[in-house]
């Protein structure tokens, strides 16, 4: 068990916009910020944090809540185990409850154990790496002969696994790890037979780090010739190793991919680290498969334009044309950099030396639209007399663009790259756009057939929202509408005046009768009720800090302002738009009232439906008066308002 004192400690020190950025990146949007939602595919940003309350908001997924809540949401972590996470981001001394230790590590999660066994081995490698004779003799000079410095090989934490059947499990069940998570975690395998022995020996160590630098997984790589024998031993897919999520990389470069704003894709492990002594410090790997969906996501959520570095051979060409769909499709800006014949990004940097890298790379860096032309011009052109081409490859080549532009998410992105591709291959724009929308077509019409064919989705928010106008259909979801406008303002209001008293005063006694419909909003105005009788002014970090998950989510999406509208308008239109806080009188009034006009509909169905149902003469008088009262009531609530109601 942690300590109250330590997951306090933790509390206190939560910056939220330093804890997000670890992850994702975030633009500043007024006082606050703004992402891509890394919960959801989206091209335009619905993720919001709001530093001064201390929560995020995504509007794609509907999650919410504190910077706790993010680490468990992004990272699958428990609450203990986002606790540990960020006492260890901020430096915090974890003090256990004294006794509970032992029985803490039993119910410590199989994920949390993972961690720690891949941890304990990826420093054991490392030892090895530099205090063993052999890791010594065998590793250490292999990396020194690659050109790795001791900053480079610390940096990427790599090491060396002794030759041998069983050294690291041996050691590892020592020191008190069961054989179980050793075979989970990949380090050990267990046949059949019984037979037992390491996964890794005598290879070269190459960590993997997930976005929060642990580690999830390593690669090992051979350093003699034997021919029966694969030059990459990786671990397998495991409980924190999904192989297609992650990047090689990742966790070293994202600060200067975000810096940068770019970053560079290459093919393997030796090419990350190179670069990387090169002092090119913005390059990942996708481990040598080929480019997942979920690996372009995870680039995109530092930055949109990536530059993929290929060899100059044909494989490379044929792996860089593949390469540029994927990536286009999810949404990025690709941009492409062939190397010389021959030559991959560890080789060719080597041979130029780090300046005249950086020169080549600024040099032959080619938008993918000029990159696939002059491909398809060489090879329009091969064999014939020069400025001749072959119209039929041309016409190949034509389709082959439009075919990438195609793929590109963003409608006014397509167009410049159309108008580009025009200019550059001397074709009418409007043949172009011909081509392009016979393709766009096509693809919807497929879309269009696999929706139909799937099962229609759930809706996110559970609490309407009345600016849908799809939301203006039945009165029990308009009374709703009003109770989140009721408790939206009450969230972010509640000390602002109202005549002579405070604006909570003014909606809780005239909401006294009234009990909200929808249960997680009345828990927040329940709790705002009962903190007034205490005398009490409560904030959306009370809610943070003391309400269920349901609740944390629904305040953080009502206090984060979606819409900066009212300085968009200003600044396009030159328009005065009163900011909310002005006219917060008329809102809590008028809500109150709308609220009680929605009510009362909502009542006289209710009351209707009743009536429907009464067999005796009693009872029918009943229903009938209480509903003259109710049509009175909406009647006065209507001359308020200024609505015509229908009689
Ligand atoms: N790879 C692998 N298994 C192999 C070969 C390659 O998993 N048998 C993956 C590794 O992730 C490797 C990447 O593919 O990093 C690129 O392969 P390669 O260029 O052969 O390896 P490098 O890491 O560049 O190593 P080196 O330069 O030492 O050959
Ligand atoms: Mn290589």
């Amino acid at each position: 068990m942690i300590t109250r004192e330590t997951i306090d400690e933790v509390k206190n020190r939560i910056d939220i916009v330093d804890v997000i950025s670890d992850f994702i990146a975030l633009k500043r949007a007024g006082q606050n910020y703004k992402a891509l939602s890394p919960f959801a595919n989206e091209k335009t940003p619905s993720f919001f944090v709001v530093p001064a309350k201390g929560i995020f908001k995504d509007f794609s997924s509907g999650k919410g809540g504190d910077a706790i809540t993010f680490v468990m949401e992004h990272e699958g972590m428990s609450y203990v185990e986002a606790i540990r996470f960020l006492a260890q981001k901020y430096g915090v001394e974890i003090k256990e409850e004294a006794g509970a230790k032992d029985e803490d590590a039993g119910q410590r999660s199989e994920r949390d154990s993972l961690y720690i066994v891949m941890n304990y081995a990826k420093d054991y490698y490392k030892e090895l790496l530099f205090s063993n004779d052999e890791g010594r003799s065998i590793g250490l000079s292999y990396f020194h002969e690659r050109g790795f410095n001791d900053r480079t090989i610390e940096k990427f934490e790599l090491g060396y696994t002794l030759n041998s059947w069983d050294h690291f499990s041996k050691k590892a069940i020592e020191h008190g790890f069961s054989e179980d998570i050793l075979e989970k975690s990949g380090l050990l395998i267990r046949k059949d037979d019984g037979k037992k022995y390491d996964r890794f020996r005598g290879r070269v160590i190459f960590p993997v780090h997930n976005l929060s630098g642990k580690i999830v997984a390593f690669g090992a790589r051979i350093l003699t010739k034997e021919k029966d024998q694969p030059k990459y031993i990786n671990s397998p897919e495991t409980e924190i190793y999904h192989k297609s999520n992650v990047l090689y990389g990742m966790f070293q470069a994202k600060n200067a991919i975000r810096r940068e704003d770019f970053c560079y894709l290459v093919e393997g492990y030796t090419d990350v680290i190179s670069l990387y002594q090169a002092d090119i410090d913005n390059a990942v790997a996708s481990s040598g498969t080929a480019l997942t969906e979920e690996q372009i996501k995870l680039m995109r959520r530092f930055t949109e334009n990536v530059t993929v570095l290929f060899d100059g051979d044909a494989a490379g060409i044929k792996a860089a044309l593949r390469g540029i769909d994927l990536v286009l499709k999810g949404g990025l800006n690709v941009r492409i950099v062939l190397l010389p014949d021959g030559e991959d990004p560890d080789s060719f940097s080597k041979k130029m030396g780090a300046t005249e890298l950086k020169q080549y790379l600024r040099e032959h860096t080619k938008d993918f639209i000029s990159f696939k032309i002059d491909l398809y011009a060489a090879d329009a052109s091969r064999d014939l007399p020069a400025g001749r081409q072959d119209p039929i490859k041309k016409a190949e080549a034509i389709r082959e663009i439009v075919n990438s532009i195609a793929l590109i998410p963003d409608p006014i992105k397509r167009s410049v790259y159309l108008q580009e591709t025009s200019n550059l291959l001397k074709i009418s724009e409007a043949v172009l756009l011909t081509e392009l929308n016979k393709i766009l077509i096509q693809e919807k019409r497929k879309r269009d057939q696999d929706r139909q064919r799937d099962e229609p989705k759930e809706p996110v928010e559970t609490i309407p929202d009345i600016s849908t106008p799809e939301a203006r259909t039945d009165t029990n979801t308009m009374v709703q509408a009003q109770e989140r406008e009721a408790i939206r303002l009450l969230l972010n209001y509640a000390e602002s005046h109202y005549e002579d008293q405070r604006l909570v005063d003014f909606m809780l006694t005239e909401l006294e009768e009234v009990e909200f419909v929808n249960p997680v909003l009345r828990e927040i105005y329940e709790t705002f009720r009962q903190a007034a009788e205490r005398g009490q002014i409560i904030d959306t970090l009370y809610f943070m800090e003391h309400s269920s998950e349901p609740v944390k989510r629904a305040v953080a999406d009502l206090t984060t302002n979606r819409y900066e509208v009212s300085k968009l308008w200003g600044d396009k239109f030159h328009i005065q738009i009163p900011h909310e806080k002005e006219v917060i009188h008329e809102a809590a009034y008028s809500n109150v009232l709308r609220l009680k006009f929605r009510l009362i509909q909502k009542y006289m169905e209710d009351n209707l439906a009743q009536l429907k149902l009464a067999t005796s003469e009693e009872d029918l008088e009943k229903y009938f008066s209480i509903h003259e009262n109710l049509k009175n009531a909406e009647k006065e609530l209507a001359v308020a308002l200024g609505i015509v109601v229908a009689r």
